[in-house]
């Protein structure tokens, strides 16, 4: 199959890691050092490119493609794409729309209030503070008291000047990340995977884009929460919006059972990557089938086994992206990948240019012997500043969010 991957981070460089294994012929719309490896480079809007390459599917990595349309803009060039439209992309890119939505269904989720920039702020002790549109992975403050909720909001508006802020009540439990792969109607859920999002060891530190990943993360609730993402999808589809894509499910797992924190329309990145590397069939049918409304088969296949990604940032991560020569990386092995998210080359030589930079990713029988592989990698990356969670897929289960 002819498919063209949009996005230049280490998720798209785990889509196409694991379409590249099954012998798919492969093109790329943005730059990623490591993609060459994998197929053709060559940079440039993806609707044009789709438009040249007339590929048999298009795989849209990143949100911001979904929130502009391409999906749309490639369903009327008849070119099939795995994502959602503009309309249902909404459940991840307007965060009030979206909390709307799971109100009107009954979707359990965290109780909630939504004011404009400039209006007066209730009493909140603590909570949650999210601004309303795409914020890059940096528009959601979890806050301890009074003050840093008044912060929080200062800091949206400022963020988002015309934008809404969704206030939010705290949620006490572990955190989950559900993922399944939807028609429209039908969804096939992918393992649980769980996503380190605090900058620092022991889940101290601000909120990043995910310090480092886990899959698959066996709970009770699983069952629960893959019918929560089926009902979504639909009541999307009866909204007259049906969700073709990955429907990405934050979860806590609260006392009184699985809430909703939020939706995304697109993989998680480093979910993305523990995910691939755990992947026994092809993906590509599965995507191919989302995108035309109808999934190959019941399940999907994954190996047994399991996988753990940690995240290399530079040292100012996430205030200051990383500037610095790599000199030394491992090689990838049976058991272990180093996806790409942050690299350039320069001439002949490898930069750490990103906020996150590479995902190492172990895989092993047991979680432990993923995780010893994953840490050997990555204590082999060699470039100044290098820096990462010392107990990713160690760490408690205790989280708020
Ligand atoms: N890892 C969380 C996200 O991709 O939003």
């Amino acid at each position: 199959m002819k498919i063209l991957v949009v996005g230049g981070g280490g998720r798209e460089h785990a889509l196409g890691w694991a379409l590249a294994r099954h012998g798919h012929t492969l093109h790329f719309s943005s730059d990623n050092p490591a993609f060459a490896a994998l197929g053709v480079v060559e940079v440039g809007d993806p609707l044009e490119r789709a438009r040249a390459i007339q590929p048999d599917l298009v795989v849209i990595g990143p949100e911001a493609p979904l929130a502009a349309g391409l999906v749309d803009q490639l369903d009327a060039l008849s070119i099939p794409a795995f994502g959602p439209t503009r309309a249902a992309a909404r459940l991840e890119t307007s965060k009030v729309w979206s909390k709307e939505f799971m109100l009107r269904h009954g979707l359990p989720t965290a109780r909630a209030q939504v004011i404009a920039a400039g209006q007066p702020l209730p009493t909140m002790d603590d909570g949650v503070v999210k601004v309303d549109g795409l914020a890059a992975g940096k528009g959601v403050w979890v806050c301890s008291d009074a003050a840093e909720v008044r912060r929080a909001v200062a800091e949206a508006a400022r963020m988002q000047p015309e934008g809404r802020i969704l206030l939010e009540e705290r949620l006490e439990g572990p955190e989950v990340s559900v993922l399944a792969i939807s028609d429209g109607t039908r969804i096939v859920p992918l393992p649980c995977a769980r996503d380190h999002k605090r900058r620092f060891d022991g889940d101290r530190g601000p909120n990043t884009g995910g310090m480092g990943a886990v899959a698959p993360v066996v709970i009770p609730e699983r069952e629960e929460c893959v019918e929560i993402l089926q009902r979504a999808v639909t009541a999307m589809a009866h909204e007259g919006t049906p969700f073709r894509g990955v429907l990405f499910g934050g979860f806590m797992l609260t006392q009184k059972g699985p809430k909703l924190l939020e939706f995304n329309a697109r993989f998680g990145d480093p979910e993305c990557q523990v995910l691939m590397a755990l992947l026994e069939e092809d993906l590509a049918p599965w995507l191919v089938g989302a995108a035309r409304g109808r999934l190959p088969g019941p399940s999907l296949k994954t190996r047994v086994g399991h996988a753990c990604c940690v995240v290399v940032t530079g040292e100012g991560y996430p205030e200051r992206s990383a500037d610095a020569a790599i000199t030394a990386l491992p090689a990838d092995a049976a058991d272990l990948v180093v996806f790409h998210s942050g690299t350039r080359r320069v001439g002949e030589a490898l930069r750490a240019v990103g906020g996150r930079v590479l995902g190492v990713t172990g895989l092993g029988p047991s979680a432990e012997t993923a995780r010893e592989r994953a840490y050997a990698g990555v204590r082999e990356v060699v470039f100044a500043g290098a820096s990462w969670r010392t107990d990713i897929g160690a760490s408690g289960w205790g989280s708020a969010g």
